[in-house]
């Protein structure tokens, strides 16, 4: 053996237009694993098969494993016949046996891997003594040398044989037993060809809590979930979801489940929230174990939202998967739309919508705007595990959002039915999607198509005119150069609106109007001047830049027939007091509260929708204001802002929010849906508010005889952000009856990790210093990443330190867990945003960063697109 190339690549890069079509494909793929924590064996054999014609190197991806040795057709490859390179095997095609060249081979290779020293979580691990495995994107070729890309699908077959009570693959079981010493061995079956990155395995000592599910064709599936003696109790409400997301996909989308079994297993040690490996799926436990003591509302909303999401994948990305990993948004942004729709069936439409949209501009919107802005279909990556973002899943989600509105809903489904009809067992890229839509609905989408490959926010002016009965309405886009994208064209943009008069009532027809011209204008005769609702429901993924009166403003919010536009002009109206506060000026106009005290007060309106109303804009979204504006971020004038709209709004309300609460109280024993839930928001974000103006008392007695989740730790969380007196008592009662309960522990750590109140990072040091599992990404995330991502002022500290401190941990998590560690770093994206002393201190970081030895593929590529 000898290494592939002396000199270092000098361009990691992958590009979408080197895309080439496999050479060799796996018909059958056949995994033996012999199970030991420190050196695991894994014999593969493959029945492998030319594609294409012509002599074709033998090229396989692996690493971090020990090669011990290769056959084909049985005859051991000498080694001189294989070139290891740093990450690939490959079998030179004069190498290959006549026989083999055209026809085809069985190749077999035995590897070594050590689960226990993997704390990428990547490939085959350990986890709280169990053995589990991640595989996408890249994780399988750290189990055996494989074509580890998504178009080489191929039927699997596994035994495992280990110590655990309990072996489990993909598919089917068809065969466990006995073996001596102890040992135990099970052979699983999966019928349906599928990615190497689909591929699952755990082995441990689990137990299930069961159950079943008739498929409207009459088929009955098993249903089970994994979990940790002692968790059995927690598993209810991710069973009842799961069911439900079966039912719904039969019914919305035709869709039904293809294997007698479907499987989850929860684990502790995960970088995601959870992977759709088919027919077992693997869960970061937090997203899977619920009860009305340990887990809030959000938390049973985001597992029936991911339960939904990793099962209607076996449609949209298993049975049809991804071509290569640059279509990563074929199955994301379909599946997160798949899954929202669900969401909003199951809940309130109106906040479920509101929810999403709030986060899209938290998340998408900032990263669109900064340095590491990319296309929902990128063209170019170092390491793909950077690539799932917020822009491919959620923005991804939005294009779809816009596609449906665009055809209307019959011909979505009617192209929906289309697509799963003609790529099922498929590996596919846009283009075959859009065709699919262009095929059943016969309109030219070669226009549209410019969303997947522009990245950045399109900014929509908006005029109004109205004159002699003619109101004109003018539209101009605008999209401003990302990285690598200096020149932008104008998209296709869908603007749902309607019209009301000036008591608030509809005046002519709703509608949806398409501006893809850089500007356009559009009439309407109208008896009198309108007041226009546009974008309703959001409905494209743009910055809306519109000048409207206060006047208009408040009609909207009082009155107009779209919810998401009755929150949109509340939130417009609060960010605007916010800016001018935060720039040193302005005032809090008593209009705002007026109009706020009226809409959560409207007994008429979901007490989940009050309770977004009544939210006061984040740090961070006034600060991406100002920036789009141009102006220098200050992050603790923005926070001052804030506290004083609160505070002044609190000294204002404080009875009606005193009889907001009373009225909300919910009675009986706790039970998470949607309306319950709802009256527990309303209450809470009244009780946060409260804590502004009565030292604290309203939450220490709430926080005494909360019997839920929900309500202990929004009391909690009000008491420490406000450094009540109360505070520290709160926090020794919540550790003393949590401490054991890690899940439960993060909630805790997070609080404090994201406390404005002065002394945050050095209460974030002491509780890292002491007994902090920190290779954990759940643990990681919630004292680190929050403190980083979630306190502005704590992590934006004129000194530095809180920089200094964050970019030690990063330094550190990249060792242990690259892929985490540089997901994370995403909190420095926004660096420009603040003045020229903090972009020097942040830098001063950034490069100490990029200085370490060592560092990982994915740390470097996001640091170095950061800095540039
Ligand atoms: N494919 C997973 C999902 O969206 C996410 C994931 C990606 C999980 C990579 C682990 C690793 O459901
Ligand atoms: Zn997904």
């Amino acid at each position: 053996m000898r290494p592939e190339d002396a000199a270092p690549r000098a361009d990691q890069t992958t590009r979408l237009v080197d895309y080439r079509a496999p050479d060799w494909l796996v018909e059958e793929t056949r995994l033996n694993f012999d199970l030991q924590p420190t050196a695991t064996r894994v014999t593969a054999t493959l029945k492998v098969k030319r594609n294409g014609t012509g002599p074709a190197d033998f090229r396989l991806d692996g690493h971090s494993m020990r090669l011990l040795s290769a056959a084909i057709d049985g005859r051991p490859v000498p080694a001189e016949a294989m070139i290891e390179g740093e990450e690939s095997l490959t079998v030179s095609a004069a190498a290959l046996p006549e026989s083999a060249r055209e026809s085809g081979f069985e190749w077999t290779c035995v590897t070594e891997i050590d689960p226990s020293a993997n704390t990428a979580l990547e490939g085959l691990y350990m986890s709280s003594g169990m053995y589990c495995t991640q595989c996408e994107a890249e994780g399988f070729r750290k189990i055996t040398f494989y074509p580890d890309r998504p178009d080489v699908m191929a039927r699997f077959e596994v035994r495992i044989e280990g110590d655990a009570p309990v072996l489990l693959s993909n598919g089917n079981l068809v065969a466990s037993g006995a073996l001596r010493d102890g040992r135990r061995f099970a052979e699983w079956r999966d019928p349906w060809p599928k990615p190497s990155y689909l591929f699952a395995l755990v082995a441990g000592d689990l137990v299930s809590h069961d159950d079943r599910f008739t498929t409207q064709s009459g088929r009955e599936v098993a249903l089970r979930i994994w979990v940790r003696p002692g968790d059995e109790d927690r598993c209810a409400y991710a069973m009842d979801a799961l069911k439900r997301s079966m039912k719904w996909d039969e019914e919305v989308y035709g869709r039904e489940y293809d294997l007698d079994l479907f499987q989850i297993v929860a684990v502790d040690d995960f970088n995601m929230g959870a992977m759709e490996n088919k027919g077992l799926n693997i869960f970061n436990s937090k997203y899977v174990l619920a009860s009305p003591e340990t887990a809030t509302d959000a938390d049973y909303a985001r597992i029936e939202a991911i339960i939904a999401h990793e099962y209607f994948h076996n449609w949209t990305g298993d049975r049809i998967t991804c071509r290569d990993w640059f279509q990563l948004c074929l199955k994301e942004g379909l599946t997160v739309f798949r899954d929202q729709q669900f969401s909003a069936d199951q809940r309130s439409a109106p906040v479920c919508r509101i929810a999403d949209v709030a986060t899209l501009r938290a998340r998408q919107f900032r990263e669109d705007s900064g340095p590491l802005a990319h296309p929902v279909r990128p063209e170019a990556y170092v390491e793909i595990n950077n690539f799932y973002t917020a822009t491919v899943y959620e923005k991804g989600a939005e294009l779809i959002r816009m596609l449906r509105l665009l055809v209307g809903a019959s011909s979505y489904r009617a192209a929906l039915d289309l697509y799963f009809d003609r790529h099922d067992g498929e590996a596919c890229t846009i283009e075959d999607w859009l065709r699919v839509f262009e095929d059943a609905t016969g309109r030219d989408l070669s226009h549209f198509a410019l969303w997947y490959s522009q990245a950045g926010t399109p900014r929509v002016s908006v005029k109004e005119d109205y004159d002699q009965g003619v109101y004109t309405l003018t539209l101009a886009q605008e999209t401003k150069p990302t990285p690598g994208q200096r020149e932008k064209r104008p998209l296709v943009i869908p603007c749902a609106y309607g019209f009301l008069d000036a008591d608030g009532r509809n005046l002519g027809e709703d509608g949806l109007l398409v501006l893809d011209k850089a500007e356009q204008s559009f009439r309407f005769d109208l008896p009198e001047r309108p007041v226009a609702s546009l974008f309703r429901n959001f409905s494209a993924p743009a910055i809306v830049e519109r000048r409207i009166s206060p006047a208009d403003r408040a009609i909207l919010m009082g009155h107009d027939t779209d919810p998401f536009n009755r929150w949109e002009a509340a939130r417009a109206f609060a960010l605007s007091i916010a800016g001018e506060l935060a720039d040193g000026g302005g005032r809090i106009d008593p209009d705002w509260i007026a109009a706020l005290r009226t809409t959560v007060t409207d007994e008429s309106l979901d007490p989940a929708f009050r309770a977004l109303v009544l939210a006061l804009p984040g740090d961070d979204e006034i600060a991406g204001e100002i920036a789009a504006k141009g102006g220098v971020v200050d992050p603790d004038a923005i926070h001052h802002a804030l506290d004083q709209m609160a505070e002044t709004l609190a000294e204002a309300t404080a009875p009606t929010l005193r009889e907001l609460r009373a009225k909300m109280a919910v009675t009986g024993p706790y039970a998470p849906d949607a309306e319950s839930a709802g009256r527990r928001s309303l209450a809470n974000a009244a009780l946060a508010l409260l804590t502004h103006v009565d030292g604290g008392e309203a939450a220490e007695a709430a926080f005494s005889k909360a019997d839920n989740m929900t309500d202990s730790l929004a009391a909690l969380r009000a008491l420490v952000h406000r450094g009540a007196p109360g505070a520290e008592r709160a926090l020794m009662d919540f550790r003393d009856r949590w401490r054991s309960d890690l899940l439960v522990m993060d909630k805790w750590l997070m609080v404090q990790a994201t406390s404005p109140a002065p002394g945050a990072l050095d209460r974030v040091k002491a509780l890292a210093e002491t007994d902090f599992n920190w290779r954990n990404p759940n643990r990681f995330r919630s004292l680190i990443a929050a403190f980083a991502a979630g306190n502005p002022v704590g992590f934006h500290a004129a000194d530095g330190a809180g920089y200094r401190f964050f970019a030690d941990w990063l330094i550190a998590m990249d060792d242990a867990n690259p892929q985490t560690a540089a997901r994370t770093a995403g909190a420095f994206e926004t660096w420009r945003r603040y003045g020229e002393r903090r972009q020097a201190l942040i830098r001063t970081e950034l490069e100490r960063i990029m200085a370490k030895p060592g560092i990982s593929k994915d740390m470097g590529e996001i640091v170095g697109r950061i800095l540039e």
